[in-house]
């Protein structure tokens, strides 16, 4: 059986846990290097990734494709709609031929079912990089990026500012695995996922669901926030209005912990959920957590190939 890594609870928290030490341990062996050149020990030498990409990305995209590079294999980009796929070829079809030319398969798309029926017929990895449901990648980046600035991250504190989305579902299932506390303060309409809370709340972490955006964020230690319109909602009828009570500003942000950092997927719409004050912060790790999609990637396809 292939290891897909469709959502974080498809490894668990000992692997996550796991991902994101050798994350911190690869990134600092290979400090220094052009950002091409393998590592020395090349674990997926030889080995190519296939990536199709159903919704634009640029992190994604970059990071999957270092990450290869950095582990002495290769990647290839697909935009599904000039593939066979935009013609009508099945997904099954799709899984099973680039289950026989490619070791992993990458996608991102709308219906998280999609990625699902990729799994079920691919006999190689496959690895969620973002749907309509979650985004887990992201999530091990972010929780590296936690790391490497000092923070534990059982007990942690964060808070979600903002809409319920996509990326809040997989912070609130990493929340259940690695034992840390979500307070979410979203816009009545825009809460969480109802599974996602109730995925925490089973691994014992404490899901705080709040309409105040400074009762989310009151003596948090990691403050997060994300686009209000994700991609594919960009008709969404009176959603900004919903959504401006929940800017990350300095007023906001002034209500956690003094060394509370501030975490962002990107890409960021300055003046809408979040200030550019905040953004360019001291407290902000936004770049930091970008650079380290490349590392949190490392380590999931170095897991999904057994080697973790
Ligand atoms: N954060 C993230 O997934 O960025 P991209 O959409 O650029 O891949
Ligand atoms: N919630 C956003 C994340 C982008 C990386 C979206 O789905 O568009």
């Amino acid at each position: 059986m292939a290891r897909n890594f469709l959502d974080l609870s498809d490894a668990g928290g000992d692997a996550i846990a796991a991902m994101i030490n050798d994350a911190i341990d690869r990134k600092a062996a290979r400090a220094g290097m052009p950002k091409a050149q393998p590592d020395a020990d090349a674990p997926l030498a030889g080995h190519v990734l296939a990536m199709i990409f159903e919704k634009n990305s640029t992190r994604t995209r970059v990071s999957f494709d270092m990450a290869m590079r950095q582990l002495g294999g290769s990647a290839l980009v697909l935009d599904a709609a000039s593939t066979q796929l935009g013609r009508g070829e099945s997904l099954a079809d799709t899984a099973r031929v680039l289950s026989r030319m490619a070791d992993a398969i990458m996608i991102r798309t709308d219906d998280h079912s999609k990625a699902e029926e990729m799994a079920r017929h691919a006999t190689v990895p496959v690895i969620n990089g973002l749907t309509d449901r979650s985004h887990p990648c992201q999530i091990v980046a972010d929780l590296l990026t936690v790391v490497e600035h000092g923070k534990a991250i059982p007990g942690l504190e964060v808070a979600w500012v903002g809409d319920g989305n996509n990326v809040l579902s997989s912070i609130l299932e990493a929340a259940g695995l690695l034992k840390f506390n979500v307070r979410a303060g979203t816009p009545e309409g825009y809460e969480p996922e109802p599974e996602f809370i109730e995925l925490a709340r089973a691994g014992g972490s404490t899901v705080t669901l709040t309409a105040d955006a400074v009762e989310a964020v009151r003596d948090a230690d990691v403050v997060v926030t994300d686009t209000w319109v994700s991609m594919g909602q960009e008709h969404a009828v009176g959603k900004l209005a919903a959504m401006a009570p929940f800017q990350v500003n300095e007023a906001l942000m002034a209500h956690a912990k003094p060394d509370a950092l501030f975490l962002h997927c990107l890409p960021a719409h300055l003046g809408d959920e979040v200030t550019e004050g905040v953004f360019e912060s001291a407290q902000s790790v936004v770049f930091d957590e970008a650079e380290n999609r490349i590392h949190a990637q490392k380590s999931i396809l170095r897991w999904a190939h057994q080697q973790l």
